[in-house]
């Protein structure tokens, strides 16, 4: 007898962002970029991770606007409802309940050592809430609600990803297997982009200063703009080196949005100074970003059409997650439910 043909199932890939606020450069080329060109290979399923977004305190009105506004990004960047489950991680009432069940699971003192919350904590002394201590059940119920294979994580949230683990682990060595074990997944070409003002940290939608980071749908004036007081050195020589933090941070952004090595970029740079380089990476980054930006335009004023897009990618997800989560309930001894 022919043995029964079996399809390799694609591996699922989760990841999520937060809409707390303008999406950046920094987001686009560090984490969107690579997002889009995963899906033709995995099964991707991504989030915007609103629920997490409110452990720190934000205004309603400004909250709804970045919540629409990083939907219709993200389409505009390239994410394909087609390809990929998109939603929006509160319209799925699965990942609030699973992640109760974690926090359960999951010990006081693992979340205590969690950096981010000792540095959210930190930054914010007037507002250690519980929901801040328990983000990481949340990103683990998240992540383990879709029996995911991989997760592309920056270094920031390693370490959330090895407690989410750990707590699959330890539910799996209780009530037998339940949940994959995601591994992190490496981008082969990852970019970290710095700050334009200060090259040692990372861009961020919450600096201070304006300067400092490009949001995706900056306009181009804006964008040359910061760039032309993108901090430098005194060498005033285009090459990547040891020390040359703010030159190594625009040769490695130039080389994200114009595919060329920093070598070609020494080449091409040769004997000219930095005016005229930053002028290059500004109008690069600028064209690049160009498109996006009116795409966006288009799908922010189509209502109809996000709600479409979202409505479908929660039915999808709540389809998807809401099998991993009564089998959970299941195996805890809870008794199952009527269907509502
Ligand atoms: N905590 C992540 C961040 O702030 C966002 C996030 C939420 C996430 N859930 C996730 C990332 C699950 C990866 C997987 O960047």
């Amino acid at each position: 007898m022919e043995p029964a043909k079996t399809e390799e199932p694609q591996k699922v890939i989760f990841s999520a962002i937060q809409p707390s606020g303008t999406i950046t450069l920094g987001n686009y080329l560090g984490a969107l970029k690579n997002w889009i060109s995963l899906q033709d290979e995995y099964d991707c399923i991504y989030a915007l991770a609103d629920l997490h977004t409110i452990t720190v305190r934000q205004d309603p009105a400004a909250f709804r606007r970045h919540t629409l506004e990083a939907y219709a990004l993200l389409l505009a960047c390239g994410i394909d409802p087609k390809k990929s489950l998109f939603f929006i991680q509160s319209h799925v009432p699965t990942h609030a309940q699973l992640a109760w069940v974690l926090d359960c699971y999951t010990q006081f003192g693992e979340l205590q050592r969690m950096t981010q919350f000792k540095d959210k904590s930190a930054k914010h002394p007037d507002n250690i809430n519980a929901g801040l201590f328990t983000y990481p059940p949340l990103m683990a119920a998240d992540i383990l609600l879709y029996q995911t294979d991989l997760v592309p994580v920056g270094v920031d949230q390693k370490q959330h990803l090895e407690l989410t683990r750990n707590i699959a682990e330890r539910f799996n060595g209780i009530y037998g297997p339940t949940f994959k074990l995601p591994d992190a997944y490496i981008p082969k070409n990852g970019a970290k982009i710095m700050s334009l003002q200060d090259p040692t940290k990372k861009m961020s939608k919450s600096d201070e200063n304006a300067n400092a980071s490009i949001a995706v749908l900056d306009k181009p004036e804006d964008i040359m703009r910061k760039f032309r007081r993108a901090v430098t050195d005194s060498e005033a020589c285009v090459r990547y080196a040891e020390g040359k933090d703010g030159v190594n941070n625009l040769m490695g952004i130039y080389s994200c949005v114009t595919g060329k090595t920093n070598a070609q970029t020494e080449a091409e740079f040769a004997g000219k100074g930095y005016g005229d380089f930053k002028a290059a990476v500004g109008e690069a980054v600028a064209e690049h970003l160009r498109p996006i930006r009116e795409r966006y335009a288009d799908y922010i004023r189509n209502r109809d059409y996000l709600e479409q897009c979202w409505g479908e990618g929660a039915r999808k997800a709540y389809a998807i997650s809401i099998r991993t989560l009564r089998k959970v309930m299941k195996k805890i001894g809870f008794v199952p439910p009527k269907p509502m």
